[in-house]
């Protein structure tokens, strides 16, 4: 398809901006193509407007070798959809207990390095990452929880769960890692990057250490923006919603897994504070931490169920929707999702833009995402905010009026 002109596309009221970056998502491949492919999520994350995504290693293999990230590269390639770029594992296999060659692995093409899913628990091992990746040239993504202290929770220690009776991860499991974290950014005066950040303390400690000059950067996902612990519970209301709005929703019934996540769902102080953060710059990006799972690990008893949402395709309807509710201004969203990425990475402006028709309506409907991950509370929602056109390398990629699923 011929590219259209920019000025054209704005005419018919689209507004066109740069195209979004997510540095975390996952992707699952190798090992676990039944949740979603390369090709599969590099295509979701065109349909959502990121002509850019970041795959996590915890795959399996974990990509730990200056082979895997080959490999990962070859197959983002081929899918021809957004531009895949892969992140490599701190530690060996995942495991937390040695240093991958950080330095091999950026020399491969590694953007970052991360253990997603997992924190470094080891302190000196986590320092030791921080000064490996400081001469690679790469920043640190860590997933901060003390995992002794969230133990078998699946949802926000609170009100919530305890009406449901489900086991809690108190919000201190976060801030203790945050502040772990922060004192070794410190110590070592290594770039930091925390990811998925989801309380209301954590981010306190973030804009603390931003003021000290530390070079620490912090991301927050749409979920986190929109949801609180409540939707566990079977609410349907985004967090500035009133309860009048649940009547109309409908309000779903609780344990739905779809809205077990990790880090969980929080209250309203916590997603305000998410807010607040972003607009005061102490949060610089908006990261979806897209978790694609097969319907065999999420129909399943809510204690059972694997943690994550997908989310790469509902990210850009779930900030609108904040920013019409006056939550923070365009511009802020946009720039979080596409600016900011770029530089905590270090990634070259690429010219990659997308065109948002900002009226249109949808429904997020399983057969019709492009990933394979269905795994959503928003199944049912009406939204507003669709992506009609991507283009990469000069290239339209996605074209929404060629798509029978734009309707
Ligand atoms: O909910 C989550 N899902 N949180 C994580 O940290 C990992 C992710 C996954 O890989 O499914």
């Amino acid at each position: 398809m011929a590219l259209p002109a920019r000025a054209d596309l704005e005419r018919r009221g689209l507004l066109v901006v740069p195209g979004f970056v997510d540095l975390h998502a996952h992707l699952r491949e190798p090992g676990f193509e039944d949740s979603e492919t390369i090709a599969t999520g590099a295509r979701a994350a065109l349909r959502g407007g990121f002509t850019t995504v970041c795959a996590m290693p915890n795959t399996e293999p974990p990509i730990d070798s200056a082979g895997l990230v080959a490999e990962l590269m070859a197959k983002g390639a081929a899918a021809d959809a957004a531009r895949v770029l892969p992140i490599a594992c701190i530690t060996r296999g995942r495991r937390g207990a040695d240093l991958a060659d950080l330095v091999e692995l950026a020399r491969a093409g590694a953007v970052a390095f991360s253990d997603d899913g997992s924190p470094v628990s080891d302190s000196r091992l986590f320092r030791s990452a921080l000064e490996y990746a400081q001469v690679a040239g790469r920043v640190v993504i860590e997933h901060p929880q003390d995992v002794s202290l969230s133990g078998n929770g699946v949802m926000h220690e609170g009100a919530a769960s305890a009406g449901l009776g489900l086991p809690g991860m108190p919000a201190a499991a976060e801030e203790t890692a945050v502040a772990r974290d922060l004192a070794l950014a410190r110590l070592t005066g290594a770039r930091l990057h925390l990811t998925h950040l989801s309380t209301r303390a954590a981010i306190e400690l973030v804009r603390q250490a931003k003021a000290d000059g530390l070079a620490v950067t912090a991301d927050v996902t749409p979920h986190h923006l929109a949801l609180t612990d409540e939707w566990v519970s079977g609410s349907r209301r985004f967090a500035w919603e009133g309860s009048e709005e649940d009547a109309r929703q409908g309000a779903a019934i609780p344990y739905d897994p779809n809205t077990k996540v990790n880090p969980p769902l929080r209250t309203r102080a916590d997603v305000e504070a998410c807010w607040a953060g972003l607009r005061d710059g102490t949060i610089d990006a908006i990261a979806t931490d897209h978790a694609p799972h097969a319907s065999i690990r999420k129909e399943v008893e809510y204690q059972d169920a694997a943690f994550g949402i997908s989310g790469l395709e509902t990210a850009l309807p779930l900030m609108l929707a904040g920013v019409s509710a006056g939550r923070a201004p365009l511009e802020t969203v946009l720039r979080a999702l596409s600016e900011a990425p770029r530089r905590i990475l270090g990634l070259a402006d690429t010219g990659d833009w997308i065109a948002i028709d900002r009226d249109a309506e949808w429904t997020v409907d399983a057969l019709e995402l492009g990933s394979k991950g269905k795994n959503t509370p928003l199944l049912g929602r009406r939204l507003t905010g669709r992506v009609v056109i991507a283009v990469v390398n000069g290239k339209v990629r996605y074209d929404a009026g060629a798509s029978a699923a734009f309707a």
